[in-house]
């Protein structure tokens, strides 16, 4: 899809995949707990949702809580887990309002049950919802997510479902979280760091990357239509000519 934006035709990406990162440092540079960064953050997501629907982006997935970010302080794995909590009860509201249909990938069994009831829920409310495909990554790792996959698939081979030669890129896709996502053409990691920190490694096999300094509590829609222009001057190949 094209559409005109800050004055010129643009091609849209239809998926768009981002690494929220720097909410941490964000906040130290306010001299405020690290905490306040994670609050920030999770109002950018909700406004970027909007930005995003309205740039004509049809797929957003997003990066919330990595399997290794565990490790991180137990306070605040516990303020993520509480802000990801009231995030979801008032993502079921808006979803009536705004049409977005929202899933969410990851391994769910490590997250408590009231937050897997609110995931279902969620997801239930929303399923026929015809806006913005949002999803949301939690403990998630794209390791674990084809670890997941494979013990699946071995095991509906082993009973018979289909042979071993009857594995095709197609069929392993089919057991990722993702199965019903399109693979992301956009990839935007914010805060300056360039490496993927375990994120869709299979999906992105031939996505351009957008790296920005910008902190995620800081990004805009400017800087998602920035991403768009720089995806505008790539030229993707696929491994043709
Ligand atoms: C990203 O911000 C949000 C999560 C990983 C939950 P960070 O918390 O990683 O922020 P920095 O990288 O420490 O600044
Ligand atoms: C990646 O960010 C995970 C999420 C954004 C959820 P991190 O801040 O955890 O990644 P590293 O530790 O810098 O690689
Ligand atoms: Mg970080």
């Amino acid at each position: 899809m094209e559409k005109e934006l800050n004055g010129k035709m643009l091609v849209i990406p239809e998926h768009v995949a981002i690494i929220l990162d720097g909410n941490g440092r964000w906040a130290k540079k306010r001299l405020m707990p690290r905490n306040y960064g994670h609050s920030q953050g999770a109002k950018t997501v909700e406004q970027i949702c909007e930005d995003a629907w309205n740039i004509g982006i049809k797929y957003l997935t997003v990066y919330a809580f990595s399997t290794e970010n565990w490790r991180r302080p137990d306070k605040e794995v516990k303020a993520l887990m509480r802000l990801l909590r009231k995030y979801l009860k008032d993502c079921i509201e808006r979803t009536a309002k705004n049409n977005m249909r929202v899933r969410v990938i990851g391994e769910k069994s490590r997250l408590d049950d009231d937050i897997r009831a609110a995931i279902d829920e969620l997801e239930e409310v929303s399923a026929a919802n015809t806006g913005l495909n949002f999803t949301i990554a939690l403990n998630y790792g794209s390791r674990d997510e084809m670890v997941r996959a494979m013990r699946h698939m071995a095991q509906d081979c082993k009973e018979g479902a289909f042979s071993v030669e009857e594995i095709t890129e197609e069929r392993f896709a089919s057991y990722l979280d993702t199965k019903d996502l399109p693979d992301p053409d956009l990839m935007i990691r914010t805060s300056g760091e360039q490496r993927l920190s375990n994120w869709l490694l299979w999906q992105l096999a031939y996505a351009e990357f957008y790296f920005t300094d910008v902190l995620w509590p800081d990004f805009d829609k400017q800087e998602l239509i920035r991403a768009v222009e720089y995806y505008n001057t790539r030229e993707r190949r696929f491994g043709g000519v």
